[in-house]
């Protein structure tokens, strides 16, 4: 990605390095964190190998500054990375500074998305502020992005910039990353209708949206289908304009990093001094930024369990709790800090000696020294977060272990515990869990510790903080081609004349018509939605040709079908392609499996009832439950119950469920429009074919075309057809042309 002509734009809330007041006035020291030490390595990693510098262009980092009226201060440790690549600061406004980021990020979404829904306050100023912060970004972005660029947007402070940019740059590369877990719909559909939308919206202007773990692609997956009613083909969302990617990327470290500090004097020194401190006890360690998520308070609970359970451990065990300050002006924040000093002084009272303290509590960040001098000095690390988007304090700890001893506890819900299963994997709020799996760690032996290790060790090496970014860039490029291959044209006079000069030049040809919402507009009641003779009296002058072939591919039932095109002589495509009438007005069918029939059946009869306004279609093969006719609201609502119902039936039956415009179809797997009209091709090949339809079921017949074939999707895009068009009037014009005199191509222009 760095190789190429453009430029790779980073844009995160925080920026890699803060300003600190010190002494001798304000300082740039590394700002703490898992986002900043994972895109902090990838590029010193990748900048660090001469890629990027000596062919591509510098990097930029995009980020809010803190630096008041942008005073800046001298470097300390991590601000030499700027040399490496630039860095564009945004100023916010105090009011919305502290709203946006205090605010509605860390006081809205951080304990939604973490599962502590009833810290989560909803404050309607927040969210304007939120907006505007997103806005800042974007007019600075705006600024910076250049042709060729790529822009890789992170986090949950950033979650609407997607779509601005989008807005403004239709065909820019975007990649967004959430470092955060991605929660369950019930927990995310908290948020306020609005709020909700705009933020799932905001996210879908990127071409890749990237999450952490495969559960959090589903649950946002799940997100986007019920709050948003947005179809899915696997992983792609279907958008209303344009389709975006979305995929698992575990975020991670540069291992060597950590590997190579084992062999560094000054690190080496360092633990060696800890040791000594030690004074023979065993070490338990845990770093963490201060956080109700990391679960800091219960760990203390089940250490205390552990002095209770095991008085023969008096003396012999000291755990050194690193806490790094973090969100300070939030209360929830404040009052976790005192909670924590409160429980350790009361362990160090009822346990502690003259020449003995039980926890070691020390509240401050650490350079990099000696974090690896902590890691290495430790016998245990427990990591034990109750919710965590990843948790890289884990896999540093073990990258660090290059002598492989050491033991890891780790909470199953970090996402972390997907990938080190060498860990003692724990529950957090689990005191007497937490106490046994310390009393393991210390006895462990030192050959289970080494291949314990080894495996994660393993994991890491094949896993890393590159691996992560590459491969991220790698989806945005399939990404980026798939939107583009989606992104269909309105129809220009230009292509009009290139289509009819085709049509009139071939001897032979095929239009394959799709029914509703395309040749008739849609009706409010699906039995109102019959040819009339303005159209018929179009597709006899078609057929008078005798060059034509036509098919009316429809899923509605043959019944109806073949009576509403009783006397036209034209092939007719019946539900979806299950059934195939002649022009001479034989049907011909395929045999399918119909069991699920009767319970579907039961389940659409109980929503028609539930959904004033809609109805069901009985068709032979398929089922079909109409919406167009509720209250929106209430049809919507309905719709994305009914999905989630049929999603589960769909494990115990062989049927495909299709969502068209305001209906839910089920029908039997492997019948699609598609099939039907490559036999039909197959049967009568032709020099010019052309297929127009509206629907998601259209897709089918669109991708079936041969190669130069015209494919013409009503609506907007995404679709597979090459062109697009805006309605059925448009539809009846273009093949009125077809008819015309060839001078007359007197379409209206787009
Ligand atoms: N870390 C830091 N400053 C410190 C101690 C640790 O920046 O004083 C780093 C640590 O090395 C790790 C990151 O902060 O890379 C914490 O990431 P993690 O994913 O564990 O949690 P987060 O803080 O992002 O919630
Ligand atoms: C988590 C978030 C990051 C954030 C970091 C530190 O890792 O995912 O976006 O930067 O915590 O928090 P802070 O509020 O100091 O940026």
């Amino acid at each position: 990605m760095m190789d190429t002509e453009g430029r790779l734009i980073i844009v995160s809330n925080r920026l890699p390095f803060r300003s600190e007041e010190r002494g001798g006035g304000p300082l740039l020291v590394k700002s703490s964190g898992g986002l900043v030490s994972s895109i902090g390595s990838f590029l010193h990693r990748r900048l660090g190998e001469g890629a990027g510098t000596a062919t591509g262009r510098r990097p930029i980092w995009v980020g809010a500054t803190d630096m008041r009226a942008r005073r800046a201060g001298k470097p300390g440790e991590g601000a030499a990375a700027a040399g490496l690549f630039e860095v564009s600061p945004v100023i916010l406004p105090d009011a919305t500074k502290d709203r946006h980021y205090n605010g509605f990020s860390n006081d809205t979404l951080w304990p939604l998305f973490h599962y502590f829904p009833s810290l989560a306050r909803y404050e309607e100023e927040w969210f304007t502020h939120y907006r505007t912060a997103n806005r800042l970004f974007f007019d600075a972005l705006a600024k910076v992005i250049g042709p060729g660029d790529r822009v890789w947007v992170h986090d949950y402070h950033l979650m609407l910039l997607p779509s601005l940019l989008r807005g403004a740059f239709p065909d820019l590369p975007i990649a967004f990353f959430l470092h955060i877990p991605f929660p369950s719909y019930e927990v995310f559909r908290l948020l306020p209708a609005l709020w909700r939308r705009e933020l799932l919206e905001g996210m879908l202007g990127a071409d890749l949206v990237g999450m952490q773990t495969h559960d959090h692609v589903q649950y946002f997956l799940k997100s986007v289908q019920q709050l948003l009613g947005l179809e899915l083909d696997l992983r792609t969302v279907m958008g209303r304009s344009r389709s975006t990617v979305v995929d698992a990327f575990p975020v991670s470290i540069d291992p060597e990093r950590f590997r190579r500090a084992f062999d560094d004097h000054a690190v080496v020194a360092e633990k060696n001094q800890l040791r000594k401190n030690m004074a023979g006890r065993r070490l338990v360690l845990s770093v963490d930024r201060l956080d109700y998520t990391k679960g800091i308070l219960q760990r203390l609970q089940g250490y205390e369990h552990l002095l209770d359970t095991r008085p023969d451990l008096a003396g012999k065990v000291s755990y050194l709790l690193q806490i790094v300050p973090s969100r300070d002006a939030i209360t929830k924040y404040k009052e976790l800090k005192e909670r924590i000093e409160a429980t350790v002084g009361r362990i160090n009272g009822r346990f502690g000696s003259v020449d003995w303290q039980p926890v070691i509590h020390q509240y401050r960040s650490v350079d990099h020294r000696r974090l690896c001098a902590l890691y290495q000095a430790a016998d245990v690390a427990l990591i034990a977060p109750l919710r965590d988007g990843m948790n890289l304090v884990a896999k540093e700890y073990v990258a660090a272990r290059k002598d492989k001893r050491g033991v890891l506890i780790l909470s199953e819900t970090a996402g972390a515990a997907n990938e080190l299963g060498g860990a003692l994997i724990i529950n957090p709020t689990d005191r007497a869990a937490v106490a046994d799996a310390l009393s393991q760690a210390l006895a462990m032996p030192a050959e289970e510790q080494s291949a314990r290790m080894a495996e994660m060790q393993e994991r890491l090496a094949r896993y890393d903080v590159v691996r992560w970014a590459e491969d991220q860039f790698h989806q945005l490029d399939g990404a980026v081609a798939l939107r583009r291959r989606l992104q269909v044209k309105e129809i220009t006079t230009d292509a009009r004349k290139t289509l009819l000069a085709s049509y009139r030049t071939a001897t032979r040809r095929w239009l394959f018509l799709d029914h509703d919402g395309t040749l008739v507009p849609f009706t409010k009641l699906p039995a109102d939605a019959l040819p009339g003779d303005k159209l018929r009296s179009l597709l006899e002058r078609l057929l008078s040709d005798p060059c034509n072939s036509i098919a009316v591919v429809s899923g509605r039932d043959r019944g109806t079908l073949g009576a509403w095109y009783e006397r036209l002589p034209i092939h007719l495509v019946a539900e979806h392609g299950a059934y195939l009438r002649s022009p001479e007005g034989q049907w011909t069918w395929t045999s399918v499996r119909t069991d699920w029939m009767g319970p579907v059946n039961a389940l659409f009869q109980q929503f028609q009832d539930r959904c004033p306004g809609s109805l069901v279609e009985q068709k032979t093969t398929a089922i079909a439950w109409h919406y167009r006719g509720a209250a929106p609201d209430l049809g919507f609502m309905r719709s994305r119950e009914l999905m989630n119902v049929l999603n589960d039936m769909a494990r115990s039956f062989d049927f495909q469920i299709i969502e068209g415009n305001k209906v839910i179809e089920v029908r039997p797997m492997g019948i699609d429009k598609g099939s039907a009209v490559r036999q039909l091709l197959a049967s009568r090949p032709a020099g010019f074919v052309l297929a127009i339809g509206d629907d998601r079921t259209d897709e089918d017949l669109f991708k079936a075309l041969p190669p130069g074939a015209f494919s013409i999707k009503v609506g907007i895009p995404p679709s597979h057809a090459r062109y697009c068009i805006r309605g059925p009037e448009d539809v009846s014009a273009l093949l009125a042309a077809l008819v015309d005199r060839p001078v007359n191509t007197s379409l209206k222009s787009p």
